[in-house]
């Protein structure tokens, strides 16, 4: 989005502010589902965790996506975006039997990721078909915090207990509709997708009744200058044939599904601050900023990087800062970058700001999280308000203290 529009969105909606471009999300869905247009049967499923406000579900429905929920309450706000139960698919770790019970109630596809729940689950409930996550040990993803497919990891049943998933179906009469995935974030290698895609359709081989392969996501999107994706229209061509081979073989033209959240709404996200205080240190120049990693944590959680530019002055003498929120411990956005001219008053812009930034904020330092608009059709529209010292207080209950 063009910096005088972020600039006149920061002037009209207050600061702090997330700012999503509808047409980036449509232009990322429409980049995948080209790449998979050999695919006979291919659904994607919004990973919802990524961002989960309901107007950014609905741009998903009007695509014609499914999501990818991993709580009752992403599941019951996809309900609310108008996604029929069938179009939904509950990929939890780790979550009770009885929350898994709520939700395969409402009818949507169920994926399970330990034995003990399956064994529960298809004791109780041997004529719903579930999905299987399992775990290929592989070691993928940009850091060792999003990488989730490895042996020490928590995710997914390991491919070693196969036997064990297979008593347990014979035992419960239950059936075993769909394989699924999943082996971290930020993956650029093509060749580690299909060396998880070769172990999965290795295991689904020996499952009869399945309906659907779930190759879950990690698609890398750019984050600094020089950054590049993972080479979707490669790995869709090479993919695809693999799938089709299989298809071919298993007998039945089975669904490839995918669950992206990053690479649909990452780079459709800027997240907007205005410069409180400019301050030289002896080491550095900090640009404090009305917001912190309460407002967007990944850069203290996980190191993320997210390109900083400075939209009201685009065009001064470039210097090095470190730009820095306001909460009360360290609380660092970027160091040492080369950013045009700081001043006080100014609005910065963080790049990469549509994934698992609002999702993931908190109202620490008793702070409100901010506002989101949604920039669709060259129109603005404010889809979340900023919140107000009434709900810092909704839910809490004031007793008398003598
Ligand atoms: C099971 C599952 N599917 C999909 C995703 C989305 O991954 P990404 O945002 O890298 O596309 C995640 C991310 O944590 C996940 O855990």
């Amino acid at each position: 989005m063009e910096n005088q529009l972020l600039v006149s969105l920061s002037e009209k909606y207050g600061s702090p502010l997330y700012v999503y471009d509808a047409e980036k999300i449509i232009s990322q869905y429409n980049r995948i589902t080209s790449a998979f247009a050999n695919v006979k049967s291919l659904k994607l499923n919004y990973a919802v965790k990524a961002n989960s406000n309901i107007s950014i579900l609905k741009l998903f429905k009007k695509l014609n996506s499914g999501i990818d929920t991993v709580s009752i309450q992403e599941v019951k706000l996809g309900l609310e975006a108008g996604f029929a139960p069938e179009d939904i698919i509950f990929t939890p770790n780790g979550v009770s039997l009885e929350e898994i019970e709520e939700v395969a109630k409402l009818g949507v596809q169920i994926n399970i990721d330990n034995i003990s729940i399956l064994e529960q689950f298809g004791y109780h409930y041997p004529n719903i078909p579930v999905c299987v996550r399992i775990n290929p040990h592989i070691m993928a993803g940009g850091n060792h915090k999003i990488s989730v497919g490895h042996i020490d990891s928590k995710f997914g049943i390991s491919i070693h207990q196969l036997p064990l998933i297979n008593r347990v179906v014979d035992n419960t009469g239950m059936t075993i509709n769909g394989i699924h995935t999943h082996t971290g974030s930020d993956i650029l290698d093509i060749d580690v997708f299909l060396a998880a895609t070769e172990i999965i359709l290795n295991t689904a081989k020996d499952f009869k009744d399945l309906e659907f392969i779930d190759l879950g996501s990690g698609f890398k999107v750019p984050y600094k200058e020089g950054d590049i994706s993972t080479n979707i229209e490669e790995l869709g061509e090479r993919l695809s044939k693999r799938f089709n081979k299989f298809c071919k073989e298993y007998g039945k033209e089975l669904t490839l599904m995918f669950e992206p959240g990053k690479f649909l709404v990452s780079e459709a996200g800027s997240f907007l601050v205005n410069v409180n205080v400019v301050k030289q240190t002896t080491s550095t120049v900090f640009a404090s900023v009305d917001s912190g990693f309460n407002h967007l944590i990944r850069p203290m959680m996980y190191d993320s990087y997210h390109h900083i530019h400075n939209i009201s002055n685009p065009n001064g003498r470039e210097r090095y800062y470190s730009v820095v929120g306001y909460i009360c411990e360290t609380d660092t956005f970027g160091s040492n970058r080369r950013i045009s001219e700081i001043r006080e008053g100014d609005v910065l812009c963080f790049n990469n700001a549509g994934a698992y930034c609002f999702s993931m904020s908190s109202n620490y330092n008793s702070r409100f999280k901010p506002a989101e608009v949604l920039v669709y059709n060259g129109k603005d529209y404010l889809i979340r308000k900023e919140e107000t010292f009434e709900d810092l207080l909704k839910n809490q209950i004031i007793i008398d203290i003598e």
